[in-house]
């Protein structure tokens, strides 16, 4: 068992829809317990930076209140890395959380804040918990992280919006969605929205492959098609096509689908090709009924975990089951992408979908 009593709350990384559940479903549950749940502001920042920014959480914030049914994070959150040394922000960390009298912190995040805070968690002697979310599913052993099911039903309603005026018009319509490196929400989006091609990060392209496929659409009768292609899909040759990198001189995915664009106008007559990013509606929407479940799951198994006596784990949903792994061993699988050999990406050659060279 344990003797914690006072735990704090942060949510990492890029947004998602979920973490109002999540925070919601940790804060009832410790309630239960009777420990008292400091959010912190801002991920990190409101533990690292002065003065340190963090309010008091009660089930009040959440029930009959609409947070838990929105996307966003009610505490904030932190997407950029930071230029200044690691050393100092776990020192800062550390020091935070000890004058808050904190005796664990949870910390929902995907595999870059996984290894990050554990990071600052190991250096401090803070307890931490993971629980993972991430429209990019790329968290290393857990099948599902909080908010991937979300941003796939707005990459399917968008192909289910974009599928009637691609008919109306006779074009191919290329959507480019998000994923960093992974081709997860690609795949996964392009399967549910029936396209036509799907491009993703770990399996190789050909414009040849592209365009037979094309054609194929074309001879088949049909006058229109759908193509998904992820944001960190790079050229034939294995080139980024942009390289361009945001404040913290990190790379900025983006841009694929337009030189896709011209590639095919250049080189095929049968269909116009149109482009649509989706951009950041993909970390908002709607939670789904799935990810609310999973982030109420998550939550409260991340609470129990923490009364058993268990701590430097993430909890995961893996297998259909909810279980835990420790953060080294997270940390060691790393980022975790498409497999080209999943049922997933077979499922989708074997209904006829173009998703590269095998
Ligand atoms: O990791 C989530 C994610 O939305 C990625 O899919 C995307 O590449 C990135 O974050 C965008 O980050 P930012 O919000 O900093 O532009």
């Amino acid at each position: 068992m344990t003797n914690i009593k006072k735990i704090g709350i942060l949510t990492s990384g890029g947004d998602c829809a979920g973490l109002n559940a999540v925070l919601m479903s940790v804060v009832n549950a410790s309630a239960e317990k009777g420990w008292e749940v400091y959010g912190i502001h801002d991920g990190t920042d409101g533990l690292t930076n002065r003065p340190l920014s963090y309010e008091i959480l009660t089930p009040e914030n959440f029930s009959a209140t609409p947070w838990p049914r929105l996307s966003g994070s009610y505490l904030g959150s932190l997407n950029t890395g930071v230029k200044e040394s690691q050393e100092v922000l776990a020192q800062r960390f550390g020091e935070g959380v000890r004058e808050l009298g904190l005796d664990a912190v949870l910390v929902v995040g995907g595999d870059g804040s996984m290894n990050i805070v554990s990071g600052y968690c190991k250096a401090a002697g803070v307890k931490m918990i993971g629980i993972p979310k991430t429209i990019d599913n790329d968290t290393p052993l857990t099948d599902f992280s909080v908010g991937f099911n979300t941003a796939c039903q707005v990459c399917t309603t968008a192909l289910d919006d974009l599928m009637t005026t691609a008919r109306s018009h006779h074009r191919a319509l290329i959507l480019e969605v998000m994923g960093r490196d992974a081709g997860h929400l690609a795949m996964h989006s392009a399967i549910s929205g029936f396209a036509d091609i799907c491009l993703v990060p770990e399996i190789p392209y050909t414009l040849e492959g592209i365009i037979n496929k094309l054609e194929a659409v074309k001879k088949s009768g049909r006058t229109s098609a759908l193509i998904v292609v992820s944001e960190g899909v790079k050229t034939e040759k294995g080139e980024a096509v942009t390289g361009a990198v945001n404040m913290v001189g990190e790379k900025i995915n983006g841009g694929i689908g337009d030189y896709l664009s011209g590639l095919i106008n250049a080189n095929y007559k049968g269909f116009q090709t149109r482009v649509t990013k989706l951009g950041h509606v993909q970390r908002s929407g709607n939670p789904t009924a799935f990810d609310r479940g999973l982030a109420v799951v998550l939550g409260a198994s991340a609470v129990q975990l923490l009364a058993e006596g268990h701590t430097n784990r993430m909890v995961a949903y893996s297998g259909g089951k909810i279980t835990s792994f420790t953060l080294d061993e997270v940390v060691e699988a790393g980022t975790t992408g498409l497999n080209a050999n999943s049922p997933y990406v077979k499922a989708a050659r074997a209904i006829g979908m173009y998703v590269g060279e095998e």
